[in-house]
């Protein structure tokens, strides 16, 4: 069949995979490699807003491979790139977490860094190995608990990449509260000056509009259930089986794909159907992301380029 957009043709990536009949990531080149600058790429975005926006959706992440990186490279990121961060949708933990996520890679790692994915709907398919725990899960809803640390305590990467000031003003502890509840949290301080952040009741799935009525594992069990500084339980407190945590680790990891960044790499990622991570990191690394349910992706694709 004949790809019906001018302005890209389909490339291929070591790692993309076939997923229910869709190339996971679809990858997408300029159609002539001297057309591969800024401005030739938004404008072919704004040109074909409706087609790419639908493209993302079909399947589910769309890598734009083109060595564009017209602008000298900032200083590599700060955190801790040696570690992994698990599998996690953006911003799950706020109220209405954003559909669109946006990465450009600016400075490819040495090795490892990778940022893997997996589809949400292709994991509820598995675990219809446990109907009853998911309808009790489903009915209850969930629970889950956060503690983030003072700065002071540079245990675990979250303590270290989002310290919490030592002295905050009895004024600052209230805003700060009144615009977490307006994000679905309860926040409690500490008397260490860390907080504990509980969340809940959070869906189990999710069916999202416009994305064939696929069921979606749309939490974030795995990555906080029973760890040192997190927790997912039901809604009333009743623990989630260990063999289904257990189970649910092993789904992502068996649909999880992933591809070696190349600089000026622009991935697209349909975040309500996707969990993303980052595999531990050789440095420098750097690549920048957007995210919005708002913006459209020319927009998203201006915010990681300026
Ligand atoms: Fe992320």
């Amino acid at each position: 069949m004949e790809f019906p957009c001018k302005d890209f043709k389909v490339g291929k990536c070591e790692g993309q995979k076939l997923v229910d009949g869709e190339m996971m990531p679809m990858v997408l080149l300029p159609p002539v490699a001297d057309k591969a600058d800024l401005e030739s790429l938004v404008s072919a975005l704004k040109k074909n807003n409706d087609w790419f926006e639908q493209m993302i959706i079909k399947n589910s992440a769309v890598l734009l491979r083109q060595p564009m990186c017209t602008k000298g490279c900032g200083p590599p990121m700060k955190d801790p790139s040696s570690e992994l961060t698990y599998y996690h949708h953006e911003m799950i933990l706020i109220k209405e977490s954003p559909m669109k996520l946006v990465l450009f890679c600016e400075m490819p790692p040495p090795g490892g860094g990778e940022t893997p994915f997996v589809p949400r709907f292709k994991e509820t398919e598995g675990m219809l190995e446990f109907p009853e725990a998911v309808e009790e899960m489903e009915k209850k809803g969930l629970k889950y608990t956060f503690t983030a640390l003072s700065k002071n305590d540079m245990s675990s990467m979250r303590g270290r990449a989002s310290p919490t000031p030592k002295r905050l003003s009895s004024n600052l502890r209230s805003e700060i509260c009144c615009r977490t509840n307006a994000l679905g949290m309860d926040m409690e301080w500490l008397p260490n000056g860390g907080v504990k952040i509980v969340l809940g009741p959070r869906s189990t799935t999710r069916v999202f509009d416009g994305r064939k009525g696929r069921r979606m594992l749309f939490n974030t069990v795995v990555g906080m259930h029973g760890k040192e500084h997190t927790s997912a339980l039901m809604a009333d407190g009743t623990e989630i089986p260990d063999n289904v945590v257990r189970r649910c680790g092993e789904f992502i990891e068996e649909e999880s794909m992933q591809f070696k960044w190349e600089k000026g790499d622009v991935l697209f990622f349909d975040s309500l159907a996707l969990l993303h991570g980052r595999g531990p990191s050789k440095p420098p690394r750097r690549v920048l992301v957007a995210t919005s349910s708002n913006l459209d992706y020319v927009s998203l694709v201006v915010c990681v380029f300026l």
